[in-house]
């Protein structure tokens, strides 16, 4: 896509957010592809050996700053999801903005963690990987097609600890502290992403945004409740309407105790939740948000939270 055919309410929209002098980088980074990145899988390989063996065959690699798994690869002969790495189950092709939410739920072995929204699955694997197959990962997803890949990934990936149920994820408010974690990765209006696939780019609309909006909340609402005091909330969309990230937060904010907590990714380019928006009244915790910039951050957008319940 060229940047001028980027829709003029959704540039409309930006120009609340950003500084004018930062538009047209922004514009460039948003239907630029993003950079190639994988993962390795601890339960298969180490960083070590995959990159050992990735180079001897041509592959350019350079480990993220931020994530001893992660690497971008820089320049490739073949596709890295026709080598064997891939089908051992020693990689897991991922945007290197996808990896971040994972970080800070901190996954521990003797856990249950509910993802909520999993399929195909890159977050649901990097969580069983945290956990060394240990605990219990109940992974959501309602769409059946997308449940496929789902299961072939955790095959793949040799993910044990994990069982998927096929709910609406608004389903889990009947589940009242279950989890001491869930992973809520929005299903959203990915104007992160849209803008760099033919295939969807002229999905994006006021409605789209307003009725991501209404599902985000309704299901941030479920992942709350599904955890137990003291647990951790991970919410996260590859969105940058403020009505699908900053005011979901803001809204529930207002109806839960719970408390935003900071989070610091070192080597990222990371900016703050906006507390300013329109004539919305927004929590000062909002600042704690985490909102990647692409043409910042040079990854794909990104918005993060991480709530306590209290
Ligand atoms: C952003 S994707 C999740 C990506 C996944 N977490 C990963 O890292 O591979 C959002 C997912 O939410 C699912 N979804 C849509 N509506 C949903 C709902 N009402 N409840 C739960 N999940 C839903 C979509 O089918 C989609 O698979």
């Amino acid at each position: 896509m060229q940047t001028q055919e980027i829709p003029k309410l959704f540039l409309e929209k930006v120009t609340e957010i950003l500084p004018e002098k930062e538009i047209d980088d922004f514009k460039k980074a948003l239907v630029e592809p993003p950079l190639k990145s994988f993962r390795v899988n601890s339960l298969r390989a180490s960083p070590k050996e995959v990159k050992e063996s990735l180079e001897a065959k041509g592959f350019k690699l350079t480990q993220m700053e931020w994530y001893k798994y992660g690497f971008f690869v820089n320049a490739f002969g073949a596709s890295l999801g026709n080598t064997l790495e891939h089908f051992l189950g020693k990689i897991y092709v991922q945007d290197a903005s996808s990896m971040l939410p994972v970080i800070p739920l901190e996954a521990e072995e003797d856990e249950s963690i509910l993802d909520l929204a999993a399929a195909p699955g890159s977050k649901t694997t990097q969580i069983g990987m945290d956990m060394k197959n240990q605990g219990l990962i109940v992974a959501n997803e309602p769409n059946q097609k997308r449940i496929q890949a789902l299961q072939d990934n955790l095959e793949r990936l040799g993910i044990i600890n994990t069982v998927i149920t096929r709910n609406d994820g608004r389903y889990f408010r009947k589940m009242p502290e279950a989890f001491d974690k869930v992973l809520l990765d929005a299903p959203c209006s990915l104007e992160g992403t849209m803008f760099k696939d033919e295939k969807i780019k002229h999905k994006w609309g006021p409605n789209f945004v307003s009725g991501s909006a209404k599902l985000e909340y309704e299901l941030l609402k479920a992942a709350i409740t599904a955890t137990k005091p003291k647990g951790t909330i991970i919410y996260s969309t590859c969105t940058i309407s403020p009505e699908e990230n900053e005011l979901v937060v803001n809204r529930v904010l207002k109806e839960f105790d719970i408390e935003i907590k900071p989070v610091e990714f070192d080597g990222v380019n990371q900016s703050n939740g906006l507390t300013k928006y329109k004539d919305f009244e927004i929590d000062k915790q909002i600042k704690r948000c985490v909102r990647i910039w692409p043409h910042k951050a040079k990854i794909g957008a990104f918005f993060l939270t991480k709530i306590m319940k209290k």
